[in-house]
Order: C-alpha cells, then structure tokens, then sequence
C-alpha cells in the first residue's frame, strides 16, 4: 500500500503543509529459522598507501608525539575496534602493483624510498611495511588481505612475500622474518594476485591476465596450515566480459573474484562531497543502488560456471568518489563525509546482504582520510564521520542469520532515470537471538511511518537509534564533530505481532527487537 498523508497547520498568518508523511507496511517473518548467515567480512575495510591513509591516519611512528601504541594512532585503533572490522584489505589499490615488500622490512631507517606515483608523486619511505600492516591487524582483531604486485613484481618475488608472512619452516624467507624480529608467522588467509589489472595494475587483456593469475597464483602456497584464499582480480562496473573470461579461464584456480563499483555519476566532473542539490541526493543514491544490477550480472555468470557457489564474488572497493577537498594535496583523495554518505553506506550494505550467497566480502574505501571513510584525521585530532556511524549502527548484522523482510517502497526517478527506492530496509538475528532492524528513509522531505507487521503474536521489547541531521549536507568537523551521530528514537510503537516506527527524512534508523 502506497499512501500519502499530508498534515496541514493553521498558523495565525496562513494555512502551509508542515509535515508530510509517507506509510509502509512491512512483514517481517520473525519466527523463520536458517536463514543466510551474513559474512563478517561484508563490512571489511581498506588502507592504501594513499594520501594521508596509512601515514597520518593510521601510523604516526613510536616518536610521535600524536599517542599511539607501538606507531599506531590510539584514538583511531579504538574508534575501529569498535567497529569490529573483519579484515582489512592492503597495501592497495593502485600501490600494490608498483609495491615491492622486500623494501618495507628490516631496519626502518634502512628502508629505501619511493615515489607512489599513482598518488600525487609522494615520497612513501616504507615505515610502515608488512610488519606495521600485520601487527595493527593483530591489534584490531582482524583478517589481513593482503594484495600482491603482479604488474610490476616478479612471480618469485610474490611468492616469497607468501613464504616471509605465513612458513613456520627452516626456510630461507621465514629466517629472514624472524631476523626481522617476528618469530611465528603471521595467518594471512586472503592474497590478492594483482589489481584492476584491466587498468592500473598492468592495463592487460582479460585472456593475458587469466594466464599471468594462474602462473602467479601457483607459487603462492599454503605453508604451515596457512591456508591462503587466492583473490582474482576481476571487473570493473558491468565489464561481464572480465567476469566471463575469469570464470572460464581461472576456475577454480581461484577461492574470489574482485568487482569494483564506485558511487561516481561522472569521472571528470565527480562534484562537491559538501556542496550538492536534492537533485544530486537522489542521483547519487540511484548510482549506489544500481550496484544491486551490477552484482546480479556478474552473479549471473558465476551461476553459469560454478553453480555451487564456491567461488566468492568480492567486492573489494566501494563507496562515494567526489571532488578532493579544496585546499588538499591533489591525489590524495581527501574528502568529507555527509548524510548522504551514511545513506550510501546503508543502502550498499542493504543490498550486500541481499546477495551473500555469492558476494561474502566487501571492503569500503578507504577506512581512514581517503574516499568514503570512516575516520578524518588533522594532526592529534579524529573526528568520526556519518558513515562511521552507520558501519556502528550495523554491527550486530556481522555474522547474523538473515531474516526475510518483505516490503514495497514508494520510488522517485532519479535525473538518470533510476528508480530510486524510497526506503531501504535488511534484517538479521544475532546468536543471542535479538533481531536488528535496519532501515533508511531516503526521503528528503518526508518522514516515513512503517508499520511491521510480526509472524505471530509476540511482543518485542524494541529500541531504536537514527543518524539524521536538519541538513542533507550535514556532517562532522574537527570544529563540530557531533552533527551526524546516532541518538535515542523515540516513540516506537510495540504490541503484540506489530511494531510502528516513524523515521524522520532522510534517516538510518536501527531497531533492536528482543
Ligand atoms: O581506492 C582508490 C583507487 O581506486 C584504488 O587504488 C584503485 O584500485 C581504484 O581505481
């Protein structure tokens, strides 16, 4: 049912429309049971060697006088913990394919520099190497990925970087990490060979690069109960034909296969991450959500292929690509974070959970200062962007059993003429049986009354939070950094088999039913 309720004031001067409300109704199927399991690792992460990233971001180095623990930013390793990260997807991008690791180990004053020609021609001096990446995964709890360089490295090279992280053997490369003062090896289970090697990572053809994989992907071995997950390199947006020749070439050569897809309307005119129109809300919104066909293609021929599913679809870059900040490095992608961030981030991750029976990993970029992050830094401060908040706010669904949720949302058409849903909504329960509710109110004027319609009679206790701001350009600052910031919802409705919740326009709100 799709309806419009418009309540209109008397005020003393003139009769005007104060509030506008839409109404849906919902089902969810609470008491269904087997649901798809929601893999941790959709709300993985990034950090390229990319602007101020990993240097500024993440590392400041033990002399700092920025706080830190062993070289890593305090502030920022706690914002993330809380975050949960799964893995972490590293050292690009663009980098890993001019990254030779062999440089950013041993004495960190020994290290040779380098220019990161991809990223502004900045001197990266190699401080923070496979050791700085492994420890802070350690220290965050998570899975590295870690993404070999086929376009510029040697096969021997990629495979001794395998050997140095994860032989527990009397061997040449695992000597040389233990000099380094790493005794046991590290469990690194993802390894990317090569990236965007369509582009960046070594402009090759489809059939050249499915050779190169497998040649390359050989010499990657699984030492000392290391099983390495071998990620291809796969398509970019709607290439299917990469998907195709990846699936018929490299089979089951590989455990993942890559696709890339970036909320940009237009690559030489990206526009303002601050500066924007309702028009340009609801375009971008209809850009990220046309991710949902992009999948559906490329699951299409992986069905064809590898009908039991073994092989992942990864999504290992995704997010808001604007224009850098005015006043900022050029190349090194620095941008703020609105509202209309975080509903890119809800909407996205709405419609991963949609498809993770072929799509088990997802890796926003970037985590820190660069793209669509969660976290801005500017010398010892931190401010937490919008779309941290929703990355918080959608924690419980990491490892959550998926709970079917049927709904029809009104739509709007979007000036590329993608209908845009006007309410995006995904459900899960957790092992403590307590169902998380996420739902985004795209609507920029209206607020929406959902009624939730229940499989039976129960009563939930519920509790909600929203992230929204007055503003759709709303968003934190090192002079502000509380605008965007989830708080209490109120006035929610629960009785037995039926939950009504009003979300303000332009909202993410999460309810948790117990
Ligand atoms: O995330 C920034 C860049 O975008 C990555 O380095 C590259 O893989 C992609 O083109």
């Amino acid at each position: 049912m799709k309806k419009i309720l418009i309540t209109m004031c008397l005020s003393a001067a003139a009769v005007c429309a104060v509030s506008a409300q839409t109404e849906v109704r919902m089902t969810l199927h609470d008491e269904s049971r087997g649901g798809q399991i929601i893999p941790r690792e959709i709300y993985g992460q990034f950090a390229e060697h990319l602007g101020r990233c990993i240097y500024g971001g993440i590392w400041v180095g033990e002399e700092s006088p920025i706080p830190n623990e062993k070289g890593y930013r305090v502030d920022v390793l706690e914002a993330l913990r809380a975050l949960k990260v799964p893995v972490l997807r590293w050292p690009g991008g663009c980098f890993a394919d001019e990254y030779h690791w062999m440089d950013g180990i041993g004495p960190r004053e020994e290290r040779p520099k380098m220019v990161n020609t991809n990223w502004g021609g900045t001197v990266e001096d190699n401080s923070f190497g496979t050791h700085e990446f492994l420890n802070f995964c350690e220290l965050l709890g998570c899975e590295p990925y870690v993404n070999g360089n086929i376009g510029s490295g040697s096969v021997e090279e990629m495979s001794k970087w395998v050997e140095y992280m994860t032989s527990d053997a009397d061997s040449p490369m695992a000597n040389l990490r233990r000099k380094n003062g790493r005794d046991k090896p590290w469990k690194v289970r993802y390894f990317g060979v090569g990236n965007e090697t369509w582009g960046c990572g070594g402009n090759m053809t489809p059939d050249y690069y499915a050779d190169l994989y497998r040649r390359y992907a050989t010499f990657c071995k699984s030492f000392s109960g290391n099983w390495l997950y071998k990620i291809c390199s796969g398509a970019n947006n709607y290439d299917h034909a990469w998907t195709e020749t990846m699936m018929r070439r490299v089979g089951n050569q590989m455990n993942g296969l890559t696709l890339h897809y970036y909320t940009v309307f237009d690559w030489n005119h990206k526009g303002s991450a601050t500066e924007f129109t309702a028009d340009d809300w609801y375009a971008t919104i209809g850009k990220c959500a046309e991710i949902e066909n992009v999948i559906k293609g490329h699951c299409d021929i992986m069905d064809r292929y590898d009908p039991a599913r073994r092989i992942a679809l990864i999504v290992d870059e995704w997010g808001t690509w604007w224009d850098e900040e005015p006043g900022t490095v050029r190349g090194h992608l620095y941008q703020q974070n609105t509202l209309r961030d975080a509903m890119v981030a809800a909407v996205s991750l709405n419609i991963f959970h949609k498809y993770t029976e072929r799509v088990r990993m997802a890796n926003i970029a970037q985590m820190v200062n660069v793209l669509q992050a969660m976290i801005l830094t500017r010398d010892d401060e931190m401010v937490l962007t919008p779309t941290y908040w929703v990355f918080s706010m959608y924690t419980p669904h990491q490892g959550a059993e998926a709970v079917p949720l049927y709904f029809e949302p009104e739509t709007v058409k979007d000036r590329y003429r993608h209908e845009v849903d006007l309410l995006s909504a995904t459900a899960s329960r957790a092992a403590d049986g307590a169902i998380t509710l996420s739902l985004a109110n795209v609507d920029l004027d209206k607020e929406c009354r959902v009624t939730i319609a229940l499989d039976g009679d129960k009563r939930y206790d519920v509790k909600g939070q929203v992230l929204t701001a007055d503003a759709m350009t709303a968003r934190n600052t090192f002079e502000n950094p509380d605008v965007v910031r989830p708080v209490e919802l109120k006035g929610i409705e629960s009785s037995k088999g039926e939950i009504t919740v009003v979300l303000p326009a332009k909202s993410i709100v999460s309810l948790t039913l117990r």
